[in-house]
């Protein structure tokens, strides 16, 4: 295909705001798809991120428009995953096509993911229009949300595309303006082959797949190529596009988009970002920028039936198949058993991970508390990742530890800007803005990772009743007074509960945490001190009273002996657990106890 018939664009909208449904439209509309293979939402291809609502891998998918002009063109849309989690993955999506629409939901406006990724587009040097989705809706307000998107992006809305993708309102209007509007793309078909490796994933009957966009030259079936970063080098067995299922080609050229096998064994040997090339005609340099993206939240994943763990082992290698971001290593715990310590991206990550776990694979898990990675500084001048806080160093040997800081961007109805600023300030935060745009508030943050990752989130929504937004990225690490705090549960530390925290909330942490266990461990049947210490320190303490079970109670009227004979058990028995300190906690205790209020 010519380069002037080619148009390459990603979608960047908000969570809800239309982005599966404008795509199924697209393809409908454009007949990509027969009508009867329709399916909805066709390109969140995995349940949990349908029923979720968030897509999780890039998708793409071509699409063969005839223009009021005459010509055909050969569109591709490249599907970016909505969360920040996913910023690197975004941010070479991006990079991979020339142009963006940016739908925002006309009854609603810009959020704050939606702005990140607008940013990232922007940064790419895209071409953005902007599209009006919703418009059906009596509740939906183009000029206001018209005015909001000039507000608060800073890109021309006057030509933005109204459009009901529930309808099907204005749906040519948009494709019209995705070849007018957006640019083609650039690159010499004479030049070496030098294409971006913009995804992969694991398919059960093909192995890996990686999805790339060729920049320059040419590349063929059986071709021999070259992975730059990792310096691997493959054979193409097969060559395709997605239309969205697999379609066969003899070749791709410059600014097209498809897929290829090479029998690569693993997820992990294909790098994001990475430049592929032919073997024997290399392109002279590989594309800047590149980075692998480094799994930032670490936590402990434990079967709750010690049996699962081999399942729990099985399904981890599976769903790493097809997620080279998230890592695993076998940990024990003195509490937990055998498991897993895991890195995610992020934590909605985190969470995806652990639903398809449970759901997928049907397992029961515990999740320990979240923690991030923290550079702990020796005073022999050495320095430590910490991924688990359970492994900190004794303080004798610390000279200081350093977090990881974030920019968090909230963008929140004025009334709920009081709440908002309340949370932030009680995680530790400093106010590096505040600025309004129509009765929306945007709020910028300086905050520890460390106060974000357990249940921000959800504090968030609670504070707002859902309508605020949140996105962040990292900043830079950096140090502060902060150390372990441990749980003593019946005298013995229960390393799944250690936390780091500031050296100023502590005792508060602390405190908070031994009430809420005192709730959340059932009695039994002798006394339970549940502590909170830092290097061996007690800073709080509360005490589980026993429970008295009273055996003898089934022994209706007078056999004496055999009523001693219950009473000496149950003794025996009591000696037993104290001996063993065999307390039950449940598993919904250390989720709760890790939340603060
Ligand atoms: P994620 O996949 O969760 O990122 O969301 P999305 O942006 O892809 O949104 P999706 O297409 O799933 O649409 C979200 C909801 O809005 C769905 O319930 C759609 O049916 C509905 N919706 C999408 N477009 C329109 C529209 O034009 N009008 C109306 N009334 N509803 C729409």
């Amino acid at each position: 295909t010519e380069l002037k018939n080619i148009r390459n664009f990603s979608i960047v909208a908000h969570i809800d705001h239309g982005k599966s449904t404008l795509a199924d439209r697209l393809i409908q509309m454009t007949g990509t798809v027969a009508e009867r293979d329709m399916k909805q939402q066709l390109l969140d291809a995995m349940d949990i991120e349908r029923e979720r609502g968030i897509t999780i891998k890039a998708n793409s998918v071509r699409i063969e428009y005839p223009a009021k002009d005459g010509q055909t063109y050969i569109l591709n849309l490249i599907d970016t995953p909505g969360h920040v989690d996913f910023a690197y993955e975004v941010s070479r999506s991006m990079q991979a096509v020339e142009g963006s629409l940016l739908v925002v939901d006309a009854s609603q406006g810009v959020e704050a993911q939606t702005l990140a990724n607008v940013y990232q587009a922007i940064e790419a040097d895209h071409e953005i229009v902007p599209v009006l989705n919703k418009i059906d809706l009596p509740a939906a307000e183009p000029d206001r949300v018209r005015e909001n998107i000039e507000d608060v992006i800073g890109i021309d809305a006057t030509d933005a595309v109204e459009i009901s993708a529930k309808t099907g309102l204005g749906i040519p209007d948009v494709l019209e303006a995705i070849v007018t509007r957006l640019p083609a793309p650039e690159g010499d078909r004479d030049a070496p082959l030098k294409a971006m490796l913009v995804d992969s994933w694991y398919d059960p009957y093909l192995g890996v797949v990686v999805m790339i966009r060729v920049i320059d030259g040419v590349i063929k079936k059986g071709d021999q190529i070259k992975m730059m970063q990792t310096g691997a080098s493959y054979r193409l067995d097969k060559l395709a596009v997605l239309k969205p299922q697999m379609i066969d080609i003899p070749e791709l050229g410059p600014g097209e988009i498809g897929v290829f096998t090479a029998s690569i064994k693993q997820v992990r040997d294909t790098k994001v970002g990475d430049t592929i090339t032919h073997d024997k005609k290399p392109c002279d340099k590989p594309l800047p920028g590149f980075k692998p993206s480094v799994p930032v939240v670490f936590c402990g994943l434990f079967p709750v039936d010690a049996n699962d763990f081999e399942s729990l082992r099985d399904a981890i290698e599976k769903l790493q198949l097809n997620d080279a971001s998230f890592s695993s290593e076998m940990e024990t715990s003195a509490a937990l058993g055998f498991g897993f310590r895991c890195g995610f991206l992020g934590l909605l990550h985190l969470e995806v991970i652990r639903d398809r776990l449970e759901r997928e694979y049907d397992l029961d898990l515990i999740t320990t508390a979240p923690s991030v990675v923290y550079h702990v500084h020796m005073k022999d001048g050495t320095q430590q990742d910490l991924h688990n806080p359970a492994d900190m160093p004794d303080l004798t040997y610390v000279d200081h530890v350093e977090e990881p800081r974030i920019k968090a961007t909230i963008m929140v109805p004025d009334e709920y800007l009081g709440d908002v600023l309340k949370l932030c300030q009680d995680r530790r935060g400093i106010q590096l803005d505040l600025t309004y745009a129509g009765t929306r508030a945007m709020v910028v943050y300086d905050l520890p990772l460390n106060e974000v990752v357990f249940d921000f989130y959800d504090r968030l929504k609670s504070v707002t009743k859902g309508y605020a937004s949140f996105d962040y990225q990292f900043t830079e690490y950096r140090q502060d007074n902060l150390v372990k705090m441990q749980v003593l549960v019946n005298e013995e530390p229960v390393d799944a509960l250690s936390m780091m925290v500031h050296r100023d909330r502590a005792e508060q942490r602390g405190r908070a945490m031994c009430e809420k266990l005192k709730e959340l461990i059932p009695r039994h049947m002798f006394k339970i001190p549940i502590q909170a210490a830092i290097g061996g320190k007690v800073i709080a303490r509360e005490t589980l009273s026993a429970m008295r079970k009273d055996v003898t109670a089934k022994c209706y009227g007078g056999d004496a002996t055999r009523k001693k004979k219950l009473l000496e058990k149950q003794k025996a028995g009591k000696k037993k657990m104290r001996q063993f300190g065999k307390v039950e906690i449940p598993q919904s205790a250390f989720i709760s106890a890790l939340k603060m209020d």
